[in-house]
């Protein structure tokens, strides 16, 4: 069998490497990555589990041999990633596109197999709309006061409820339709191999993960006020405590940056604040937004500071009605540029990325429909192109030394190019469906990558033939920023298992 990932964990280790086999179903671990020891085997082919050998002993200068078999698993639904759910689920596009909204905090499979009637399913997203997005079943957590997130973004209540109610087990002990999985993938896409290194406790959300200069791996923690930092050779991580500076709002870390010294930022949420890591005193500085301003769901996760050498200011985005601010670090107070508005459907722009190029101009990508905002530093005027998507939601991505902007369109499941110069879009649709794109990036070998919150898989484009070569994960995921550490051909992607607390590098052979 081809595309079946297999992974080896030493003993007592927080580090996996996974292979996969190939089209004569052979796999093989290179020997400097296995130190002697004894390895459990776990196996990913959806519908198979191992029979049988379950681990190995390697010993220093010799080849171990393993033979493994597989056997079909009884219980299909327990391997079916979110994208394999919507594959199997009856209803139109438009319908399952709800369930887009739904996939932040958990997985589909929890909604598949309640037993709500349409009532109940009015109440259950009525609740979900008073979570705070980096909540999870293990940790939920309320927004605080009046605050509450639209989870329902253009469903249409009822009939939603209605549908849903129409494909759980609200009315049979089974699902009447089969359940459908992803071919595995084969060829290139097993020519990879992939490290995961398990972090100290589940509650850590790495959402957002990044290479220092020195090649330390620092996260961002989605619900927990931690900025973390692992050495890659060990797998050691050291967790950094964020105060707390709005008590009894939800915490938790976004966005991740990196400034032209070196020092680690981020995005503090809810604490409607941003803040800057100091490596040299281990300080923290935070900047919260201005008393006259805030509200119970301000929310400030995410910045840009890829031009801030520039002028000194740095983009910041509050959630709440989506103002866009800029804080200068000489006076270190805040200007509010207010929010923006479609000027074809006077909708507002509702702002999910951030990002600045390196004349510290700034780029918005319009979540709520299909736009990105080019803001002018200098003269403050923006213009809105459209995607050629229409509603694709561009949800996040990164200006490259080129200065043109990529993105993931999480809804037009494509990557996305715009090309200042030009004012022209291109995108490019990654070959699984319900990819759901989060993010993208394009690294120096002229590849693009993103990762997916619903398939757990990874696909890199080849910008010049349009190629994409997609990997599957050893584990389930949830998969939100990308990050290329592009210093060899191919580069080493690092992206946070968000859902799975650990980070994991994916390392393309050719
Ligand atoms: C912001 C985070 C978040 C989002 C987004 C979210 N959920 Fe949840 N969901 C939770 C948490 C936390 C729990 C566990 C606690 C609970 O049940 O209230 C949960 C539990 C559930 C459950 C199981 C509990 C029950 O009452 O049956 C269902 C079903 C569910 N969610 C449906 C949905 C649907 C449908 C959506 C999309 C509209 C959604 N969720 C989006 C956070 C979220």
């Amino acid at each position: 069998m081809e595309g079946v990932v297999i992974s080896a964990r030493e003993d007592g280790s927080t580090v996996s490497i996974s292979v996969v086999t190939n089209a004569q179903g052979r796999f093989a671990f290179p020997a400097e990555r296995l130190e002697s020891g004894h390895y459990t085997l776990k196996a990913r082919a959806a519908g198979y589990e191992l029979d049988g050998v379950k681990g190995a002993a390697v010993a220093a200068g010799q080849e171990t041999k393993v033979e493994i078999k597989l056997r079909k698993v009884k219980n299909l639904s327990a391997h079916l990633t979110n994208a394999e759910w919507l594959m199997s689920m009856p209803g139109t596009d438009e319908q399952k596109r709800f369930l887009l909204n739904c996939t932040g905090c958990h997985t589909l499979e929890r909604i598949m197999k309640s037993t709500h009637d349409a009532d109940g399913f009015l109440e259950v997203i009525q609740r979900m709309s008073l979570y705070y997005p980096g909540s999870t079943p293990l940790k939920p957590q309320r927004l605080a006061g009046t605050a509450t997130r639209d989870v329902e973004r253009g469903g249409n209540g009822r009939k939603t409820a209605e549908w849903l109610a129409s494909i759980n087990l609200s009315q049979e002990a089974t699902w009447t339709f089969p359940l459908k999985t992803e071919p595995r993938l084969t060829g290139k896409s097993t020519h990879v191999i992939i490290t995961e290194y398990d972090l100290p406790n589940s509650l850590i959300q790495p959402h957002d993960v990044m290479l220092d200069r020195e090649g330390s791996v620092w996260y961002s923690d989605f619900g927990q006020m931690f900025l973390g930092k692992m050495d890659p050779k060990t797998g050691k991580v050291t967790q950094y405590p964020i105060p707390v500076v709005k008590p009894g709002s939800p915490e938790g870390t976004l966005d991740l940056e990196f400034d032209k010294d070196d020092n680690p930022w981020v995005g503090v949420m809810y604490q409607s604040a941003i803040a800057k890591f100091d490596k040299k005193t281990q300080k923290f500085q935070m900047w919260t937004t201005p008393k006259e301003w805030d509200t119970d769901g301000g929310q400030l996760g995410h910045l840009a500071i890829e031009g801030t050498n520039i002028d000194n200011k740095v983009w910041i985005k509050n959630s709440d009605v989506g103002n866009i601010y800029r804080l200068d670090l000489i006076t270190n107070r805040m200007e509010n540029l207010g929010n923006f508005k479609d000027p074809r459907t006077g909708k507002r722009i509702g702002t999910y990325g951030i990002h600045s190029d390196a004349q510290n101009n700034a780029y918005l990508l319009d979540f709520s429909a299909g736009n990105i905002v080019k803001i002018d530093g200098k003269t403050k005027n923006a213009t809105v192109y459209q995607t050629p998507t229409p509603d694709s939601r561009p949800r996040r991505g990164r200006v490259d030394h080129e200065g043109r902007l990529w993105f993931g369109e999480y809804q037009g499941n494509a990557i996305g190019m715009f090309d200042p110069k030009t004012e022209r879009m291109t995108e490019w649709k990654v070959p699984t469906p319900w990819s759901a794109p989060y993010d993208a990036v394009l690294d120096r070998n002229g590849e693009a990558w993103t990762g997916s919150m619903l398939t757990d898989r990874v696909a890199r484009l080849d910008i010049k033939s349009g190629q994409y070569t997609e990997y599957m994960l050893p584990r389930p995921t949830n998969i939100r920023r990308v990050y290329v550490d592009d210093s060899k051909n191919p580069g080493a992607l690092w992206i946070g298992s968000n859902h799975g607390a650990s980070i994991v590098k994916v390392e393309p052979l050719d």
